[in-house]
């Protein structure tokens, strides 16, 4: 069994990020991201708090914008504006999800999709059904991709069940899998999959996104599968001095043993969410600049 590493992948797609950032600044240009985060949601400030320091260490130019959970959509609306005409700002990103008077969607399509490095916009969901590579890929899916391919995981020809369709994960996932980047055969399966065990065990690749702890069981996985957890939950652990731990949405314990490759919780996909985002960063800085 390959325990993938997610903190040294991300490693190397961070120094690849490095390597492009100092190539844009002998020219002049320093990649900037802003990070837009609206109310006190802990998980969230923890998540925002970690982008913006992966910023300063790469030399990205960051900036956090927090705005109190009272803030009013015309708000949230004039603060995207704003970046959206700033030339210092390359990248946007509103920190999902926000509270629950905010319309989420109609803030993602405000923002400019040239600077959308989350691509959640229209425009870019569009572009990467289509697969045109102009547009910008979700961080979380793009980094899964990235761990399957440098843990040397074929997945031309493979069955790959996505567990999840969600629009930050799930759905992408499945184009980028079923797309020329991965060429499986992809099943999405949900809430109201019928037989979901059943699903599963014909995958030679699970993704599970479906923000449920420990939700894949061992009865579930076929000898030899690969299994990329996207889940980070919090539960209740009185030993830990938080009182919580992270868990996935794989029960990794009784899984690990049946699989060819599996991604820890923590050190797995998390880290490379945010690799991903600073190359999209970088990528959004270049496409300013001509
Ligand atoms: N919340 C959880 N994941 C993400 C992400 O990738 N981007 C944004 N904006 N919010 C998130």
């Amino acid at each position: 069994m390959h325990k993938i590493d997610g903190k040294l992948v991300a490693e190397k797609v961070l120094s690849e990020c490095s390597d492009q950032i100092t190539a844009l600044k002998a020219k002049g240009i320093t990649p900037g991201l802003a990070v837009v985060l609206i109310g006190e949601d802990p998980a969230s400030k923890v998540y925002v708090g970690s982008k913006a320091r992966k910023c300063e260490e790469l030399g990205i130019y960051s900036r956090k914008i927090e705005m109190p959970a009272e803030s009013t959509q015309e708000e949230v609306m004039a603060v995207v504006n704003e970046l959206n005409n700033d030339p210092a700002i390359h990248g946007i990103l509103v920190q999902s999800p926000p509270p629950a008077h905010i319309d989420e969607e109609a803030i993602v399509r405000a923002i400019n999709p040239a600077k959308d490095v989350d691509g959640f916009h229209p425009e870019n969901v569009a572009k990467l059904a289509l697969e045109d590579p102009s547009g910008y890929v979700p961080c979380t899916p793009a980094g899964c991709m990235r761990l399957l391919k440098d843990a040397g995981i074929e997945t031309s020809g493979a069955e790959a069940v996505v567990i999840g369709r969600s629009m930050i994960v799930g759905k992408p996932m499945a184009l980028l899998l079923m797309g020329k980047a991965g060429n499986a055969t992809v099943t999405v399966a949900h809430s109201r999959t019928k037989d979901l065990a059943e699903v599963c065990r014909r995958a030679d690749i699970i993704i599970a996104a479906i923000g449920k702890p420990e939700f894949v069981t061992a009865d579930m996985v076929k000898d030899g599968a690969t299994v990329i957890d996207v889940g980070i939950n919090r539960v209740e652990d009185a030993s830990k001095k938080s009182g919580y731990k992270l868990v996935g949405d794989v029960a990794y314990d009784e899984v690990a043993p049946k699989c060819q490759a599996i991604t820890p919780v923590p050190g797995g996909v998390g880290p490379m969410t945010i690799a991903m985002l600073m190359q999209n960063t970088v990528q959004a800085a270049k496409f300013a600049n001509g």
